[in-house]
């Protein structure tokens, strides 16, 4: 068994934050999404990974993820040069995976993961493809799949404007050889992609074994900023946030409930209620730091009372005098207090950066 995590795409939702980087190395809980799936496709016993990257993004990818060893697994990255859909990226991974059955993992989605259960699912049946399913609000939004009243999978639609159901693809499926010949079957669609969801159609229609089962846990599509906060606050919630207090926190600082501070961090004069993670060599000085905030290494706070929000490596918060809320602060961005005089507000904001004064 192999699996391929697709790492490339555009991330235009998560603008500005993946004009220069990828979408799949935002971190949640200070740790990059991508990172998550790899470490559920090894718990679930699967060593061999293919990491589908972009021209435009692959470099950082590979850099900061390297070959796998730091996971125990061998990891082999694969470039495919445009965005041509998901299907056509396991075109291009056809070499790497040979005629072995895989798993495949989009790389921005976060799941709680049963992922073992439903191999043994897969291999147990014989099945040419398992997908599986989650409720959802917005169906539209996603692939969609009809079932009959024993949960049957009967289609699959891409996107569809009337969604047959509220059963959204969730972007973790395990397919036998049979999807390669799937793929060659099928055309671009209307969004001018190869999709997946019309290659397991393809199956469905060649009566092969195609099965889904609805997932229990949660599953979180990271997309935008409010689904990035989510994303944040689930894990913090619910993932192993071991307390760990390795840096330094003075005596009129406060530490409540389930807190990680990294070394070399300072904690002066502050405040921090959990769940909060805190990476390495950061400075909070006469702060408030409250529940479901992940502050990554280097990043300078002062004079402020934040929660509910993410800060990326390198950025400064500085005497702000509202709350700061549902809010996430680039890499080495700066929102600091104005001077004084003449009163007024002034500003330097990236590209597609949305902004909400009080
Ligand atoms: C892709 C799939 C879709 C699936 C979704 C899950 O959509 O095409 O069927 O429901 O991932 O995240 P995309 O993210 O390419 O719009």
């Amino acid at each position: 068994m192999k699996a391929i995590i697709l790492s490339g795409g555009k991330g235009t939702r998560l603008r500005p934050l993946t004009h220069t980087g990828a979408k799949q190395l935002v971190p949640v809980a200070n740790k990059p999404i991508l990172w998550y799936g790899i470490e559920a496709i090894v718990e679930a016993g699967i060593t061999e990974i293919g990491i589908i990257i972009s021209p435009e993004t692959g470099e950082e990818v590979k850099a900061k993820t390297g070959d796998g060893s730091r996971f125990g697994a061998s990891i082999t990255y694969i470039r495919q040069d445009q965005p041509a859909g998901l299907a056509h990226a396991v075109k291009v991974a056809q070499p790497f995976l040979g005629q072995s059955p895989f798993v495949m993992y989009l790389g921005d989605n976060l799941v709680q993961s049963e992922l073992t259960l439903f191999l043994e699912h897969f291999h147990s049946n014989n099945l040419d493809a398992l997908t599986l399913l989650c409720p959802v609000e917005n169906p539209s939004a996603f692939g969609v799949a009809e079932v009959d009243e024993k949960g049957r999978l009967l289609r699959l639609v891409e996107k569809p404007k009337v969604p047959p159901s509220n059963l959204a693809l969730v972007g973790v499926y395990i397919f036998s050889n049979a999807i390669h010949n799937a793929i060659a079957a099928i055309q671009p669609s209307a969004r001018g992609e190869l999709e997946i969801t019309d290659a397991i159609q393809t199956l469905i229609d060649q009566q092969k074994a195609v099965e889904a089962r609805q997932i229990r846990g949660w599953w979180l599509d990271t997309g935008k900023k409010d689904d990035l906060l989510e994303a944040n606050r689930v894990i913090l919630d619910n993932c192993c946030l071991h307390p760990a207090l390795n840096g330094e926190i003075d005596a009129n600082s406060k530490i409540i409930g389930r807190v990680q501070v990294g070394t070399g961090t300072k904690v002066i004069n502050s405040t921090i209620r959990g769940p909060v993670v805190i990476g390495d060599n950061c400075h909070i000085e006469n702060c408030f730091v409250g529940p479901y905030t992940s502050i990554a290494d280097d990043v300078t706070m002062i004079e402020t009372d934040l929660e509910h929000s993410v800060l990326l490596q390198g950025a400064k918060v500085e005497g702000i005098h509202h709350r700061v809320v549902d809010s996430l602060i680039g890499q080495r961005a700066q929102l600091k207090e104005a001077p004084k005089r003449p009163k007024a507000l002034r500003f330097m904001i990236g590209d597609d950066c949305q902004i909400e004064l009080a």
